[in-house]
């Protein structure tokens, strides 16, 4: 069914949103998540229908957390919704009474899903070594069914919306599907936005192609690397995973953030690069630091900060950015880009200090989409870096995905689209 086509007047509907947002001192830090499910919920309730907000916060695995309620963001969400009142329901499984309660016009908030096992439908407390992992698990898919059933015995239709958990096959997300009809199920207006950016960057493509990836580990991100090298005209790597390539390599890197057991990844990328023909650019000079601390991301008192070559860091300095001729490269590298895909940062953004290269990154991604280029942003730390360098306006399309994004550009199904487009 294709939402705007629907009826949802005198009619329950059951919408998964993705509301995990950053919560710091009780505060949301970062609220795109809950603006971009906005226009699905608005549309609801104009056309007359009762909403039910169904989401996860966290990875409560199973147990109740209270500071990973749901409960804190239900201003937030009245706010942005510019209802009165968003009701709540302190037991997602057990919120018949409120249900039944709820009117035309009226939103009701469930509490955080995952506070079940049966959300995620993975067995707790047990190894998978164990030999009796596999009966706990099948007994576990069946639970997640019933606990998929129970939700969906709220409501008369439900909504997809959540692109950001779009990618786990959870009882929210996917399995709760088969209990509506197809005329009774169907994809937000967020999601539709999401995988049609996708889509602009997989079967769209404008050249030059280029992708920026950072973040700290090469090993989470190998899999959507590969494929760009088969997709992208130039690629950036950058951030924490330089440091692995540059080992790879045999050079000096001090203490940084390394993955050892993946120099032949590394080595792999750099050869599929050559035989692709496309322009690997790494870092190849480094912002180093004998001192930050990352529990409060600042510079500890009296630390040294300097530049040296990614590849001859001393001993005890770490990388945390890159250095100002990477910059330039990277700025380079992305001008004239006509599709431009960024996802991580390429140093430690959160504190000023080493915050250049993402920063660069960010202006030279802005310029090139004034210039006509498409851009894709996706990650919560790259979001986080756009935002805290006021870019916002000045790319194309922001993601609430992480992971979700990074499967989809893969080129994976996403279980939460797959379940309502069978
Ligand atoms: C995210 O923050 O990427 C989504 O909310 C999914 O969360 P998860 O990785 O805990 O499933």
């Amino acid at each position: 069914m294709e939402i705007r086509n629907y009826d949802f007047a005198g009619k329950k509907a059951i919408v998964r949103v993705d509301f995990n947002v950053p919560i710091q001192d009780g505060k949301i830090t970062d609220d795109t998540r809950i603006r971009g499910a906005v226009p699905t919920l608005k549309l609801i309730l104009e056309k007359g229908g009762a909403l039910i907000i169904m989401s996860h916060m966290g990875k409560p695995k199973g147990k109740v957390k209270p500071e990973l309620s749901l409960g804190q963001i239900r201003e937030a969400v009245a706010a942005a919704l510019g209802v009165p009142e968003v009701k709540f329901a302190p037991d997602c499984a057990h919120a018949d009474a409120e249900v039944a309660a709820l009117k035309p016009g009226e939103v009701l908030l469930l509490e955080n899903l995952r506070y079940y096992p049966e959300e995620e439908g993975k067995p707790v407390g047990i190894d998978k070594e164990d030999p009796a992992y596999e009966a706990a698990k099948k007994e576990m898919k069946e639970k997640q069914k019933e606990f998929a059933k129970k939700l969906a015995s709220y409501a008369d239709c439900y909504v997809m919306d959540a692109f950001g958990t779009a990618h786990r096959k959870h009882a929210s997300t996917a399995v709760i599907a088969d209990y509506f009809a197809d005329d009774d199920k169907m994809l937000g207006l967020l999601m539709e936005k999401e995988v049609s950016a996708v889509d602009n960057v997989l079967s769209n493509i404008k050249r030059p192609f280029v992708a920026i990836m950072g973040g700290s580990k090469v090993s989470t991100k190998i899999g959507i690397i590969e494929n760009l090298l088969g997709k992208v005209d130039r690629l950036i790597l950058c951030g924490g995973m330089t440091y692995t390539f540059v080992k790879a390599h045999g050079g000096e890197i001090g203490s940084s953030i390394v993955e050892l057991d993946k120099l032949d990844v590394a080595l792999g990328v750099e050869e599929l690069a050559k035989k692709n023909g496309v322009e690997l650019v790494l870092c190849t000079d480094s912002v180093v630091t004998n001192g930050l601390d990352f529990g409060t991301m600042s510079v500890k008192e009296g630390a040294e900060i300097k530049v040296t070559p990614s590849n001859a860091i001393p001993e005890g300095f770490e990388g945390v950015d890159a250095g100002p001729e990477s910059r330039k490269r990277f700025a380079a590298a992305i001008k004239g880009a006509k599709t431009i895909l960024w996802n991580g940062p390429a140093g430690v953004f959160e504190c000023d200090a080493f915050a250049e290269g993402s920063k660069a990154i960010g202006q030279a991604v802005a310029e090139a989409t004034a210039e006509g280029a498409f851009s894709l942003i996706g990650g919560g730390d790259s979001v986080a870096c756009v935002n805290k360098f006021g870019l916002v306006d000045k790319v194309s399309y922001i993601s609430t995905g992480g992971g979700a994004l990074l499967e989809a550009i893969e080129g994976k199904v996403l279980p939460g689209v797959a379940a309502i487009r069978k």
